[in-house]
């Protein structure tokens, strides 16, 4: 199984949205997936209950820091929801190393039943994100094209407690980061301006969906996405015709990510045109 989390210390840049999707492209792709939410506000919980398709598990997830030996169902699509008790693990600082173990142990253990987890967290940076990172296999973070993106990559990169850099130096050498991905781009001469000046920073950590110029993974902003996340409609069997064409523009950006994720356990189908909705 490999574990992939969704992080920025930034709250609204799209993590719960770019969860969900991955989540359902994951299946999409015969994969059997793991969706953990350590966010409280549970969007990624209220998006998968509401589509129908993950069985919901009986525990929540403060109880994969909190507690040793939790169970979830074994089936191809299980969710374990986010709960406001997350919110009172970091008060209890002596047992931020036992939480650490807990989800390290609790991963070990479904290894074989899933092929893929897929946590999303939340923007505080505090336990749960660095337990959550300390045992992940990869990290892909959403962000947003505004003025503070630049700082917040920095931080994200290199924070004192949860940056990328001491997570892999101190806690999990193995952990990988997929890259930053772009959310809710829109065709603004602002955003074209910050895209570039993105690039132009970043480019070794943005995540390739090709081999041109500028063939970068990104999320575009659509009425559709938010709406797909409100009622949990899996985006490419919604019947509008927006639904289908972002569907389609997002497709190399999912498809970049689960080839890098899961590797040779993807099989893309020959000669399949890569942005073919569902
Ligand atoms: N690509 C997108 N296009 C339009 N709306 C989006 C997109 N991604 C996210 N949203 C909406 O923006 C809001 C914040 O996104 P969310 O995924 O919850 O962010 P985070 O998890 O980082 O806090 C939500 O209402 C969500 O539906
Ligand atoms: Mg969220």
């Amino acid at each position: 199984m490999k574990t992939l989390v969704l992080a920025n210390q930034k709250g609204g840049v799209g993590k719960s949205a770019v969860a969900t999707l991955l989540a359902h492209h994951l299946r999409r792709l015969g994969q059997r997936v793991l969706a953990i939410d350590l966010d409280h506000q549970a969007n990624f919980s209220q998006a998968l209950t509401r589509s129908g398709r993950a069985v919901v598990a009986e525990v929540t997830a403060d109880r994969l820091l909190a507690q040793a030996g939790v169970g979830v169902p074994d089936a191809p699509f299980v969710l374990v929801s986010g709960h406001r008790e997350l919110l009172a693990l970091e008060r209890q600082a002596a047992q931020h190393n036992a939480y650490a173990r807990n989800v390290r142990a609790f991963l070990a253990a479904v290894d074989g039943v899933f092929d893929v987890a897929i946590v999303d967290t939340n923007p505080n940076p505090d336990i749960r994100v660095i337990a959550a990172l300390a045992s992940a296999d990869f990290v892909v973070s959403p962000v947003q094209l505004n003025q503070e993106a630049m700082s917040g990559v920095n931080m994200l990169l290199n924070h004192e407690r949860v940056g990328i850099r001491r997570i892999k130096a101190v806690l999990n050498p193995k952990l990988q980061l997929v890259g930053l991905l772009p959310t809710m781009v829109e065709p603004t001469p602002f955003q074209k301006a910050n895209y570039v000046q993105v690039v132009q920073a970043f480019h070794p950590i943005l995540i390739r969906v090709g081999d041109g110029p500028g063939a970068f993974a990104a999320i575009p902003r659509r009425s559709c996405i938010a709406e797909a996340q409100a009622s949990g409609e899996v985006l490419w069997e919604m019947k509008k015709t927006a639904a289908r064409e972002a569907s389609a523009e997002i497709r190399p950006t999912l498809d970049a990510i689960a080839a890098r994720v899961m590797g040779a356990a993807i099989q893309p189908a020959e000669g399949a045109p890569h942005a073919a909705a569902a």
